[in-house]
């Protein structure tokens, strides 16, 4: 028998070769399944079937406005979807198999269901470097659209136990691989005119982008929301969330980082990649703890701080 069935609902398998066939199969059956990647769950579909992106959405509850990232086995699949210019095609060449998403014009006759894309003319792409993923994405010879495994706008599953307790029974399998070692969802960039435009902050810093490409890139300004993982409330707890605490006020959980000590701590030696490989599971515990509302230590701006903040910032915004 395969897995555990802890909630009485929803599948956690460890992610054996055995388990990747039978998730292979239910992919290629169009069914939703759970996978490990290297930043967080994700909740996969075949890219190409309408119906199976649809369980995605109903699973998610997500509004069907907010397009979902494509997940490729390599840059040959991804050059099938997407219009690949020079930069796109060297970012792609220094980040991938990586946490670095691309957002491309969409290649005309790409198999991809209009779900997918929401009706842009653009397409978000990346090849994870996890090895489950990797070895889903061989085995079924898909392209997996995945959200995150997680309600919409929730927090952002980094352990399968997560994805069982947002998601349970709407998910016939789910891969477990342990903790994600990123822990934080990818950069999404989009290129314009050989622009590197941000959209969303995440592992692949604004630092080491500018070094690859030798040209400073730009955050999206503006109102239009353009990658909706940018709402200005998402990854967000049930539990109010005060940031740059220095103490725990009366009824707060506190969320420390290096010397601020707190309940739980992101990274005593101040360890910004420890931090942000942390951050959901402790927000995770945070919620499900006895206290009435986070409270979360200062955590600096730069590398990836920036990501770190981002989360942050939304999930305290309600
Ligand atoms: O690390 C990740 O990126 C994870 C793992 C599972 O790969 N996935 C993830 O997917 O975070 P999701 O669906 O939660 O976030 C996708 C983001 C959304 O904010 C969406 O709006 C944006 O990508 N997006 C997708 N297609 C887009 C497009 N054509 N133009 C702009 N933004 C797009
Ligand atoms: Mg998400």
């Amino acid at each position: 028998m395969l897995g555990s069935n802890t909630l009485g609902n929803g599948w956690v398998v460890p992610a054996d070769d055995a388990a990747i066939t039978a998730a292979a199969d239910l992919l290629r059956g169009g069914q939703i399944v759970a996978i490990p990647t290297e930043t967080v769950y994700g909740l996969a579909a075949d890219a190409s079937n309408a119906d199976a992106v649809a369980h995605i959405y109903a699973a998610k509850g997500r509004p069907d406005f907010n397009p979902l990232i494509v997940h490729v086995h390599d840059l040959a699949a991804a050059e099938e979807l997407a219009e690949f210019g020079p930069l796109a095609r060297q970012l792609a060449e220094a980040f991938w198999p990586g946490a670095l998403t691309l957002v491309l014009p969409l290649r005309e006759g790409a198999k991809v269901a209009a779900a997918v894309t929401a009706g842009l003319p653009t397409i978000a792409l990346r090849c994870p470097a996890h090895p489950v993923m990797q070895a889903v994405l061989a085995k079924s010879g898909l392209n997996l659209a995945a959200p995150s495994a997680n309600k919409s706008g929730a927090i952002s599953p980094t352990r399968a136990e997560h994805v069982l307790a947002s998601l349970g029974g709407a998910v016939p399998m789910i891969l477990d691989a342990g903790p994600c070692k990123e822990g934080l969802e990818s950069t999404i960039v989009a290129i314009r005119l050989e622009n590197i435009e941000i959209l969303r902050p995440g592992p692949v810093t604004t630092e080491s982008l500018q070094t690859f490409s030798k040209r400073q890139p730009s955050q999206q300004t503006g109102q239009k929301i353009e990658a909706p993982g940018q709402l200005a409330s998402h990854y967000a707890p049930t539990k109010t969330v005060r940031l740059n605490a220095q103490i725990a006020e009366d009824g707060e959980w506190l969320i420390g980082f290096g010397t601020v000590a707190g309940h739980d701590n992101l990274s005593p030696t101040a360890d910004l990649a420890q931090a942000a490989a942390h951050l959901f599971d402790a927000l995770h515990r945070a919620d499900a703890s006895p206290y009435r509302s986070i409270a979360v230590a200062d955590i600096p701006d730069k590398g990836i701080g920036v990501a770190i903040n981002d989360r942050l910032k939304r999930a305290a915004t309600r």
